[in-house]
């Protein structure tokens, strides 16, 4: 699920694999390990960071065995075994001296275990990914490629998997079903990775591999005796597969910390920027008129849409809560949520004229890619609101419209949050337009889009005093973040956000929904954040914040700028600039951002690397 950096070419692999294991170190993990082949295969592992492979590496290195030009590497969020350093990958057969690094699940492993041991095959890690190794290994008959095709073709799951053998010391072989994988190719060498970022310090020319394809990169002696480095492209059962070579559109800058002490602090400051990247060409304020390209030849669809389900998990689901508000408020179409796990599995109803869309930042959540197959198999159109170009499902819809903030490295969502909601907004706009709402309407609204950057800068200065407000109460241990109507989903994700790196335990929930049971938690001196910007139920929530007081509880309120009656009823105001309340959530969520990276910050954690988390949840 984590990172995969495999390299071929005329560079020594060492420094290259450790440099490009470092840019996936974001996605967040528990061990790491590399394998190269030079004469023999030579491997280490490591639990813990990148670095503490390297120091392990440098030791050794002076022997010269990790000298070679083809090898892999890899960094683990297990799945299957406790985090040791048998675990941690690259795993071995017991004969051949093949090598495996997988990101994924093999499902089946179990059986196959049974299996492999029956034909006397021994195994030394608890993981489903050596299982898979041993399986190549038992299918080897001096063909890697078959055998990994072979091998394939026995397993259930999700994978993305680079392998390499003694046997073949001029070949790697690697194959994707469900988990990404893109192939570098660049002059004289491939760098192979599950992700553009370990990739594009050598090249942009790459593809990305498809479910159920196995590439085979090689390099042999030409005749004139210089290396000539060849790939074929098949699927698990040999059949021919021309992949489609493209330029990654990724630059450097973009995944470099650019002065920022964290990318999630980074990727916060960069939202009013990432913004206007995301609604540029889509908007004109004059004529009241979206531009979705990506929606164009599904207008009449969306029109006459009779239901819209807005599926996908965490912060993205929360993005889709909002959605839906929009949805109905706005476009009056009847919309709901799901989480994308339960969805898959509760037999859905889906009806003529539903509209599916699937809302993700990597484009690769396993659970939210299984509903939006579970929605098509049902007859739904199937639209994706996804930020990473060209990822699976970004492919695997039949339309969608991109977010355009580009990378995020941050484990911590932010920018894509706003981005997905902002798109969220435009395709509501692009709907109602055509349904029944007036030019002049969406006109307004879509100026109002149009000054949020500049709002959120202004609420970004703030961020020393909101930094202050935060740290009053850091050594509080449970906190609640309560909104109503568009900003109930901002309080579950405000909460979210805390919890994922500060590791404080918050709760989101309605307002209302407080003094149904959750009251009861309140004590002397608990933080409650309440989104209390001006909007229909402005004076629901003040009566929610007087029932917090009353039982000791500490109220920091999110409030519009020029209400100063309400710092008369809390202990800490933060304020954001006036907005219509259904664009709201797209300011109010800001401070919470930054209050969360302040809070993980004082309390001394790794903010882009929060414990246990992983970047894009690629296993079900
Ligand atoms: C966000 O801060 C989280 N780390 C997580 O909830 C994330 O939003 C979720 O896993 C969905 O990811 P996606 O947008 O890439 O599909
Ligand atoms: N399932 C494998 C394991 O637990 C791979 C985990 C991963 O994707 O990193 O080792």
């Amino acid at each position: 699920m984590c990172g995969i950096v495999a390299y071929l070419g005329n560079k020594p692999a060492r420094s290259l694999l450790i440099e490009g294991l470092k840019r996936l170190e974001y996605r967040g993990y528990d061990s790491a390990g590399i394998a190269i082949m030079n004469g023999k295969l030579h491997v280490v592992r490591a639990v813990g960071r990148v670095g503490t492979l390297e120091e392990k590496l440098d030791q050794l290195a002076a022997r010269g065995e990790y000298d070679g030009t083809l090898g892999m590497c890899h960094t683990r969020w297990a799945t299957h075994g406790g985090v040791t350093e048998v675990n941690a990958h690259p795993h071995r057969d017991d004969r051949h001296g093949i090598a495996v690094v997988h990101n994924g699940i093999i499902e089946n492993y179990s059986a196959l275990k049974t299996y492999l041991k029956e034909k006397g095959h021994a195994f030394s890690s608890e993981t489903d990914t050596e299982v898979l190794a041993v399986l190549i290994g038992e299918l080897y008959e001096g063909d890697l490629e078959a055998a990994v095709q072979a091998a394939l073709r026995e397993v259930d799951g999700a994978y993305a998997i680079t392998v390499i053998c003694e046997k073949e010391p001029d070949t790697l072989v690697v194959a994707r079903k469900g988990s990404p994988l893109i192939v570098g190719i660049g002059a004289d060498e491939y760098v192979v990775a599950s992700d553009a970022a370990a990739i594009i310090s050598h090249t942009t020319h790459a593809f990305a591999l498809d479910d159920y394809n196995v590439v085979k990169l090689w390099r042999a002696a030409g005749a004139d005796g210089q290396m000539v480095y060849e790939f074929r492209t098949s699927t698990i059962h040999n059949v021919p597969v021309t992949p489609k070579i493209e330029q990654l559109e990724l630059d450097l800058e973009q995944i470099e910390l650019g002065g920022y002490q964290h990318f999630m602090l980074k990727e916060i400051f960069e939202q009013p920027q990432s913004l206007r990247n995301c609604m540029s060409g889509r908007i004109d304020a004059k004529d009241g008129k979206v531009t979705l390209g990506g929606l164009a030849n599904f207008a009449r669809d969306l029109t006459r849409a009779k239901k819209v389900i807005l599926t996908a998990q965490g912060t993205a689901l929360h993005a889709a809560m909002i959605g839906r508000y929009l949805m109905e408020d706005l476009a009056k179409v009847q919309a709901q949520t799901e989480y994308a796990s339960e969805f898959r599995y509760r037999n859905p109803i889906i009806e003529d004229g539903t509209v599916v869309i699937a809302v993700s930042q990597s484009g690769e959540t396993a659970d939210t890619l299984a509903a939006l197959h579970e929605a098509k198999d049902r007859g739904a159109l199937a639209l994706g609101v996804v930020n990473v170009v060209g990822s699976s499902i970004a492919r695997q819809t039949d339309a969608g419209v991109y977010l355009r903030v580009g990378p995020e490295i941050g484990v911590a969502s932010t920018k894509a949050f706003l981005g997905q909601v902002s798109v969220l907004t435009l395709i509501t706009l692009f709907m109602a337009r055509r349904r029944m709402m007036s030019a002049d309407h969406c006109a307004d609204l879509l100026r109002e889009m149009e000054q949020i950057p500049a709002k959120i800068e202004r609420i970004l200065e703030q961020a020393p005093r909101i930094k202050r407000v935060t740290e009053k109460y850091i050594d509080r241990e449970n906190w609640l973040f309560l909104g109503r109507g568009y900003n109930f989903p901002t309080a579950l994700e405000g909460a979210l956000k805390l919890k994922e790196i500060s590791y404080i335990h918050a709760e989101g929930m309605p307002a209302a929904e407080m003094k149904h049971g959750p009251i009861a938690l309140i004590n002397e001196g608990m933080p409650a954040v309440f989104i209390a910007n001006k909007g229909r139920q402005y004076e629901k929530v003040l009566s929610n914040i007087h029932e917090v007081r009353a039982r000791g509880g500490h109220v920091i309120a999110i409030a519009t700028e020029g209400d100063e009656h309400i710092a008369d009823h809390v202990q800490d105001v933060l304020y954001v600039p006036e907005i219509s309340e259904p664009l709201s959530p797209m300011l109010t969520v800001v401070p919470l951002q930054i209050m969360a990276y302040y809070a993980a910050l004082a309390r001394g954690h790794d903010v882009d690397k929060p414990r246990n988390l992983a970047k894009s949840v690629t296993v079900e």
